[in-house]
């Protein structure tokens, strides 16, 4: 269980707090889905609680213990926006060891089919697959490293009706071993399956709705 308590973001180049005493905690198995439009901070929140940024007041607690970036970075997977933007191996398999020259290949494997991949080519180059198999990598990427907490930005973005439907299928199931947190512009699918709705407005958290609401919120 994953607690953000109080936790401020007011870098000394801005005039304003971009977070302002973000406070929510974080269920296992379970989707945490936050909204905002544009430059509300959603991706500035995504990475302090990955450990990229260091927040300037308050903490990020995991079950009471307060948590360094060190140890957020192992304890959460972010999924940037476009993540397919930000491939670097020349296959498959070599996407999913960077870094992790270790893992085996059984280990590629089940995270493959846990990402419904397996009948892809282990040397396929993952520029040549479909938009929602390079997203389905690009989750299998954080989930080898099995962090306790997938954060996820924008993950529909730019992708066509049928991508969109394997993707959320996919959180879907994800949900039932792992800790979500979504943020998007977008509320209209992925509400449906979120556990918490949470909007950010001018830096602060607002209570969005329940289970299975649906949301009427502007589209940035
Ligand atoms: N380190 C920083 N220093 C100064 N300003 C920053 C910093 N990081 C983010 N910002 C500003 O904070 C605001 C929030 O940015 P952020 O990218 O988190 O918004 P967002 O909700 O993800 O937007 P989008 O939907 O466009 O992705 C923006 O005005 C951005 O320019
Ligand atoms: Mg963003």
């Amino acid at each position: 269980m994953l607690s953000l308590a109080d936790v401020t973001y007011h870098p000394p180049a801005t005039a304003r707090p971009i977070l302002k005493q973000v406070n929510f905690t974080i269920q296992p198995q379970s989707l945490t889905l936050i909204v905002g439009v544009s430059g509300a901070g959603k991706t500035t929140l995504l990475e302090l609680i990955a450990g990229l940024a260091t927040p300037t007041g308050g903490k990020i607690l995991w079950r009471e213990q307060a948590l360094q970036a060190v140890d957020l970075q192992e304890l959460a997977g972010l999924v940037f926006q476009f993540p397919e933007r930000h491939f670097c191996g020349l296959t498959v398999l070599e996407e999913l060891r960077l870094g992790h020259p270790e893992l085996t290949l059984e280990q590629v494997q089940q995270v493959l089919s846990t990402v419904h991949l397996s009948d892809v080519p282990l040397h396929q180059p993952p520029h040549l697959l479909s938009g929602g198999q390079q997203r389905r990598l690009a989750l299998a990427v954080q989930l080898i490293r099995q962090p306790y907490l997938l954060l996820l930005d924008e993950p529909l973005a730019g992708l066509d009706w049928s991508m969109r439907q394997q993707v959320m299928q996919l959180l879907q199931e994800l949900k039932q071993n792992w800790a979500l947190l979504v943020v998007s512009h977008d509320t209209r699918e992925l509400s449906a399956m979120a556990d918490q709705v949470w909007s950010l407005e001018q830096g602060t958290l607002v209570p969005a709705g329940s289970q299975g609401q649906t949301l009427e919120m502007p589209c940035s």
